[in-house]
């Protein structure tokens, strides 16, 4: 076999793992968890769970990975502990559940671009995002979304989308500011700000409960954890290359994505009296296309946001395919396009249910159950498991002693494992409190 290729770049590394991140997660779920969940009371809870265990945890993923050379599942047998590839199994199992939904939410922003084109959103924001987020319509653009990320990965051209991700960030990032100064003009903006960021610890203590496992969950969706994509991407990592400055930069880069997209959200929701109505899912769609019904401009401006946002959500779903696709593959020895069309179909077919209203129900399952319990276990793998050998991978390439690798361990021996296994036990009561009380039907 050939020798295992290695990103040409440290930068190409940071841009390919920066869009896994950067996706529907931090346009899309950021400003409704956020909104669902008391604003800045979970915007204080999120970034806890960002910084102090998403961090750590992604230079877990990124330690197996590039000590491995491997990807997820077979990670865990390269580093001698075949009876642990089930924890990268089921992140692969997380990908397949994700994308039946994620295509979901794809399909509503291919209904947007069409609507920004036809101008459907325009004065009625609202009733817009009604009449395409269920239903026949939005499995319709369920099917074209998952259709193309099929096409993509049957064909083999995921490198070229990838590739079109480097100019993804950045014109997201100058669409949001653009959108946040703009929104900071309005009239009542101020209301959206107070509630974005100033935190009523009341709040916090009343809500904890719910408010933890959502925080959680958002920081491993939107940072891509838990799904072993990033065990995938560290493992083409070469030798000298910093992982806790990387992680750094990947971290420190998706979070500013998802706070401008809340700086853009929340005072247009504020201003145009929709912050206490119950948008919930649809909350940074109905904002969006609300201050776009009111820009000079705004269905042009409307129509570059929701294809650059379609571009990243592509990006993040084709990823999210091949991890089951390539599994079948390994596993099957099946020929490539037939597993990507297979499992995409699949993924289709289980995606129709949140087409019909029930998003939500499958965003809490991954986010509360199934990350949670991915993460617990990858942790408890490098904290208790892994040989130091494989842990002292985190300090090539750095200056660190092995006191910093130490610090580290022990945080993923006892503080993550500790604080996960907590998050899944609220995750889990929420989850079945959800469903005996119909909250989800
Ligand atoms: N982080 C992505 C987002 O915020 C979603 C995502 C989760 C993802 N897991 C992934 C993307 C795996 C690519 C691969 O939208």
């Amino acid at each position: 076999m050939a020798q295992r290729e290695t990103w040409t770049s440290r930068v190409g590394f940071i841009f390919a793992a920066v869009g896994s991140a950067v996706g529907l997660g931090n346009i899309w779920s950021f400003p409704f968890q956020t909104a669902s969940n008391g604003g800045a009371a979970f915007l204080v809870v999120y970034l806890l769970a960002v910084f102090l265990i998403g961090f750590p945890t992604m230079l877990i993923e990124f330690v197996i990975g590039r000590r491995s050379k491997q990807n997820a599942v077979s990670a865990f047998s390269e580093l001698g502990y075949g009876n642990w590839t089930f924890a990268g199994a089921i992140g692969v199992f997380a990908s397949f559940i994700t994308l039946s939904f994620y295509s979901v939410v794809g399909g509503w922003v291919i209904s947007y671009i069409v609507g920004s084109v036809t101008g459907g959103y325009l004065g009625q924001a609202g009733t817009f995002f009604g009449s395409i987020s269920s239903g026949t319509v939005a499995i319709g653009a369920h099917a074209v979304f998952m259709a193309v990320t099929i096409a993509i990965v049957a064909g083999g051209v995921a490198d070229g989308i990838e590739r079109a991700t480097k100019f993804m960030i950045p014109a997201i990032l100058v669409l949001l500011v653009g959108l946040a100064a703009w929104g900071s003009t309005l009239a009542g903006s101020a209301a959206g700000y107070a509630y974005y960021l100033s935190p009523d610890f009341g709040v916090i203590a009343s809500n904890f409960t719910s408010i933890v496992p959502s925080a959680m969950g958002q920081a491993f969706f939107t940072l891509s954890l838990g799904f072993g994509v990033m065990i995938a991407y560290a493992s083409y990592l070469g030798r000298d290359d910093s992982l806790p400055a990387d992680s750094a930069i990947i971290v420190v880069l998706n979070t500013v994505v998802a706070l401008l997209a809340g700086f853009a959200v929340f005072p247009i929701l504020a201003a145009t009296d929709a912050l206490t109505g119950s948008t919930g899912a649809g909350t940074a769609f109905v904002a969006l296309a609300g201050a776009f019904g009111q820009l000079p401009a705004g269905q042009v401006i409307g129509l570059v946001f929701f294809v650059v946002l379609l571009f990243a959500a592509l990006s993040s779903s084709i990823s999210l395919l091949e991890a089951p696709a390539s599994y079948v593959v390994d596993r099957y020895d099946v020929a490539r396009p037939k597993v990507a069309v297979g499992v995409g179909l699949v993924s289709f077919v289980i995606g129709i249910v949140p087409a019909y209203g029930y998003v939500g129900l499958f965003n809490d399952f991954v986010f509360n159950i199934l990350l949670p319990i991915a993460v617990l276990f990858i942790a408890l793998f490098a904290g208790w498991v892994a040989n130091r050998e494989s842990i002292d991978e985190l300090g090539r390439g750095t200056a660190l002693g092995q006191g910093a690798t130490t610090l580290w361990l022990w945080w993923v021996r006892v503080v993550i494992p500790i604080v996960v296994a907590y998050t899944l036990y609220l995750g889990v009561t929420n989850f079945y409190t959800g469903l005996t009380t119909g909250a989800y039907f």
